[in-house]
């Protein structure tokens, strides 16, 4: 376990992970615990590995002053938290197809001949896919990253709460990033929890569930 793990029970980082509103506003994330945070939850997976997630992470005093305004209602959540990871899904991903498929073969992870049909396949269909397929697959395999970043999260003695209610519109432009690239998914409150929470009721699996 590293350094800065502080937990491996799985039923303690589940059954324990609550949303949580309100940070010890002291305590400090450093960017080394970070990107290791960052690193565990993008081993996620994603449609044909492409990682269209992106992170802005939030945490100096000026960014989270720039964030206020757009936060709505989650305005204390974002003040008191460490950080605030805002999610992003790159819609040019498969700029990066090629890096990620030459990297796995010179690992040792892929044959050659695998990643030239994988390239040659996925090429034309990336090219041509429509806007909706693309914010789909992106929606998708963001949401994915965004709960393993949360639970890893909760490894790290850290709790989280998922953010949708905030200025979608602005929040790339306001952080530098291209408005028609990168499409917001959520932002991640992060920090020491000030309290428990609150216990949320989940519908019994007879009703969510059917067996065939
Ligand atoms: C996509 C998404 C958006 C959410 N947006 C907000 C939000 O804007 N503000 C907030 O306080 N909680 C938000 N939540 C937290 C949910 O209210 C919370 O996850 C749910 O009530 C279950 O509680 P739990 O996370 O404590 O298990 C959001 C959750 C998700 C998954």
């Amino acid at each position: 376990m590293s350094k800065f793990q502080k937990t491996n029970d799985f039923n303690e980082i589940v059954y324990g992970r609550r949303s949580i509103k309100v940070y010890d506003p002291t305590v400090k994330i450093s960017r080394e615990e970070m990107i290791e945070i960052l690193e565990k939850a993008s081993k996620a997976p994603s449609s044909i590995n492409m990682q269209p997630w992106r992170f802005v992470v939030i945490d100096t005093e000026e960014g989270k002053e720039k964030l206020a305004p757009l936060s709505r209602f989650n305005k204390e959540k974002v003040l008191s938290s460490s950080a605030v990871i805002a999610v992003f899904g790159d819609k040019k991903n498969f700029d990066y197809a090629e890096e990620i498929y030459s990297n796995a073969v010179e690992l040792g992870y892929m044959p050659q001949e695998v990643k030239d049909a994988q390239i040659n396949a996925f090429t034309p269909y990336y090219a041509n896919m429509s806007e909706d397929v693309m914010k789909d697959t992106i929606m998708l395999d963001a949401g994915l990253v965004s709960m393993q970043l949360m639970l890893v999260a909760r490894a790290y003695g850290y709790d989280t709460n998922p953010i949708g209610g905030y200025e979608k519109d602005q929040i790339a432009e306001s952080f530098g990033l291209e408005k028609d690239r990168y499409i917001p998914i959520m932002l991640l409150t992060i920090g020491k929890a000030a309290n428990e929470g609150f216990q949320s009721y989940r519908l019994p699996v007879d009703t969510i569930t059917e067996w065939r």
